[in-house]
């Protein structure tokens, strides 16, 4: 079979498994709809990052797991244990991560509008960067910081005027965004300037992510460029010398089968040459050199099953599979028009003969997809769509009062509980 990832595969009854395990079964035993991780496949995807940046970047370097891609307390355990460092988006996120053990010294916190709660939680914590998104951020951290008596590690997110060929509300690095200093319109040098006039600020570096998923290596090369450029230019006017480079996100992985990717250890190769060729190029020591990859660690190790519920066929118009889960747990196809794969866990080597709209339960027109290729499936089937591993759980939302499915994690082929699955009563209970 041509998997879309490395963790599935067929067992002798033609069944599918994750990480070995019968998915099946898991989905028989913790009911429907499910999301199952392969804690291994996580494990392998970290260690793919970190093996690639200590074999291509001959300075320091970080791996830092963006995890809005996924983030409960096992993910964090598992990434902290493979070395990896983090990156939050919220004083929840933050918040998860501590609780998972992540120690602060290992934390990027990212948002380009953080609260002055968040900062204060954060900075009270000591964690290793606060990413700054502008110049009233910059305010804003240095008086928290100060109000605390303590100085904020910070570093500035440039907005590096790169526009990569993705989804327009996943394009993060181009001038017109909301994230971000531009460095072409002069804002960015400007904002250094402000920055190292703050007593309760230590600017230790410049950050971009140029948004996701990126399925092209001359991004990066381009991003580089300009913030190695940049990073000449405040040392030369300003007489300060940046010693870190985050360059984020948006590593690509496999959604459907025969789509090519580039893999890690090309990401990592292209990054880390261009960067010490433009540091050679700038006179410039090797900067810390940190990626942010979310899906890249998340996405293949998991997997959505869901139980078909009724199959409409309308001649000459379509076929509409109804499945018990839907935008609720994974909205990637309502927003980006994202596209999966999908399989029936009991019938893994059937032929995909039909043609099909995934539907989803919730009260309105929403799909999972369309024009997906099935095999025939009738009321009771399990269905399972692959690489829903990252931005599904993260994303998940209550509509119409339905309540969060678990997520089971596989180890060595063993099945366990990271995070149960909500009830009713947990919807309701934040109701007075
Ligand atoms: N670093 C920063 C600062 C980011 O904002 C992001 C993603 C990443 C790293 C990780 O990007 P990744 O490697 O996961 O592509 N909900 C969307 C994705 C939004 C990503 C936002 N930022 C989706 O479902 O595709």
């Amino acid at each position: 079979m041509n998997f879309v990832s490395e963790c599935l595969g067929v067992n002798d009854a033609g069944r599918l498994t994750v990480g070995g395990a019968d998915a099946a079964l898991i989905a028989r035993e913790f009911g429907t709809p499910v999301y199952i991780m392969d804690e291994d496949q996580i494990r392998k995807n970290c260690r793919a990052y970190t093996g690639a940046m200590a074999r291509h970047y001959p300075g320091k370097w970080a791996v830092a797991y963006a995890s809005k891609a996924f983030a409960c307390k096992q993910m964090y355990r598992i990434v902290n244990e493979e070395g990896l460092m983090t990156d939050v988006a919220s004083g929840g996120e933050l918040f998860t991560a501590l609780k998972g053990g992540m120690p602060p010294e290992g934390i990027f916190f990212h948002g380009n509008n953080k609260t002055e709660e968040e900062l204060r939680y954060a900075i009270k914590t000591g964690i290793r960067r606060i990413v700054a998104n502008g110049t009233e951020e910059l305010e804003r951290v240095s008086r928290v910081a100060g109000e605390t008596g303590r100085t904020a590690s910070v570093s500035l997110r440039l907005s590096p005027g790169v526009t990569v060929d993705t989804h327009a509300a996943l394009q993060t690095g181009k001038l017109d965004s909301k994230f971000g200093v531009p460095v072409e319109t002069g804002a960015a040098l400007e904002a250094v300037k402000l920055a190292l006039s703050f007593d309760n600020i230590k600017l230790e570096g410049i950050h971009c992510h140029l948004g996701s998923p990126v399925y092209q290596t001359e991004p990066y090369t381009e991003a580089v460029d300009v913030m190695t450029a940049f990073m000449a230019r405040v040392r030369d006017e300003l007489g300060y010398p940046c010693r870190e480079l985050n360059l984020g996100g948006g590593y690509a992985v496999r959604y459907l089968p025969g789509q090519t990717v580039v893999p890690v250890a090309a990401y990592a190769a292209v990054i880390a040459g261009a960067v010490k060729d433009a540091a050679a190029r700038h006179g410039l020591p090797l900067p810390e050199l940190v990626i942010e990859p979310g899906r890249g660690i998340a996405a293949d190790a998991g997997i959505t099953v869901y139980t078909v519920g009724s199959v409409k066929a309308i001649p000459g118009v379509r076929t509409y599979l109804s499945v018990d889960g839907g935008m609720t747990d994974n909205p990637r196809y309502m927003l980006y028009g994202a596209k999966y794969d999908i399989i029936l866990p009991e019938r893994a080597l059937e032929s995909k003969t039909e043609t099909v709209a995934l539907a989803g339960r919730c009260c309105e027109s929403e799909l999972l997809g369309i024009d997906m290729k099935a095999p025939p499936a009738a009321a009771g089937d399990l269905l399972a769509v692959l690489n829903t591993g990252a931005y599904n759980y993260a994303m998940a939302s209550n509509y119409n009062r339905i309540p969060r499915p678990p997520v089971v994690m596989v180890r060595g082929g063993k099945p366990f509980v990271a995070v149960r699955r909500e009830t009713w009563e947990d919807v309701c209970s934040l109701d007075c």
